[in-house]
């Protein structure tokens, strides 16, 4: 595991993962026009604390949440429909989970770029139905107009080096001979209102900003310079975000 997977480990990430815009109700709309034969089975993989699993789980029949992070899972079955009887958590890397399929989906929600992708999808592949797709999803605000301020003090004290700001993972994905893509979808934007203190601790639920990789007084000239660059558009404390999902899908196939 990288030093940043690591942090997903650290009790202070999966606190601030509460600050984190949900995902567009049209997600979970697409999520189920694309399951395709029964039973309607679901595995999660990379689950965190359930922004995926947890609103899906009403929707079908059963969801496995998989995540190597035991406070992300302690935090998911916490927080609202975290304890529904449809939702199974499980503290495991993917790579050698216990699957329970057969699935008719599989979703990915921001989490398949931290897998090993050869070893991930040889542990699932065999435990799909027919016609199941693998969803990658990403979302997060979109034209904030506060970014010209706000990238320079992230990248100050950001732990991510080398940052490809045009590397696209599902492209990753199709190149390595992983994934024949059948489809691309984005959800229309949903206006978000959010505090900026709020603001500043979803930076803190990443894992280059993780709070414990930071000495105390640089989380503090952090959260200081975050909310100097976003004063000028707060109107009460608040910002008005606006957020977009991606959603890419199609079948993952095992390597060689
Ligand atoms: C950015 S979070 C996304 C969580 C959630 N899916 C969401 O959409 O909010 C990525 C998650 O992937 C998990 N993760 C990373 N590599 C993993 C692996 N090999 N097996 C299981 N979980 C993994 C991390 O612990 C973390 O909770």
């Amino acid at each position: 595991m990288t030093e940043l997977a690591a942090t997903f480990q650290q009790e202070a990430v999966a606190e601030a993962y509460q600050h984190r815009p949900p995902y567009p109700d049209e997600v979970f709309d697409r999520l189920e026009e694309l399951i395709a034969d029964e039973p309607r089975r679901v595995l999660d993989i990379g689950a965190g604390e359930g922004a995926i699993a947890r609103p899906l789980a009403p929707r079908v029949e059963h969801i496995d949440a998989i995540d190597f992070s035991a406070p992300m899972v302690a935090a998911g079955k916490q927080r609202p429909g975290g304890d529904h009887p449809n939702l199974t958590w499980q503290v495991n890397p993917i790579e050698t989970a216990d699957l329970d399929g057969p699935y008719a989906l599989v979703t990915a929600g921001a989490s398949i770029h931290w897998m090993p992708w050869e070893q991930t999808f040889a542990r699932i592949v065999p435990h799909l139905t027919p016609n199941a797709q693998l969803v990658v999803i990403e979302h997060g605000p979109v034209d904030e107009p506060w970014t010209a301020e706000l990238i320079p003090v992230i990248e100050r004290h950001s732990r991510k080096q080398n940052y490809d700001s045009k590397f696209n993972v599902v492209d990753a994905i199709v190149e390595r001979g992983l994934l024949d893509l059948t489809g691309t979808a984005r959800t229309t934007r949903v206006e978000y209102r959010q505090t900026v203190a709020d603001y500043i601790e979803r930076l803190h639920s990443t894992s280059s900003l993780a709070r414990d990789l930071m000495p105390a007084d640089e989380a503090a000239a952090f959260d200081a310079g975050v909310a100097e660059a976003l004063r000028p558009y707060a109107k009460d404390g608040v910002l008005d975000l606006t957020i977009q999902a991606e959603l890419s899908w199609g079948r993952p196939k095992i390597a060689g």
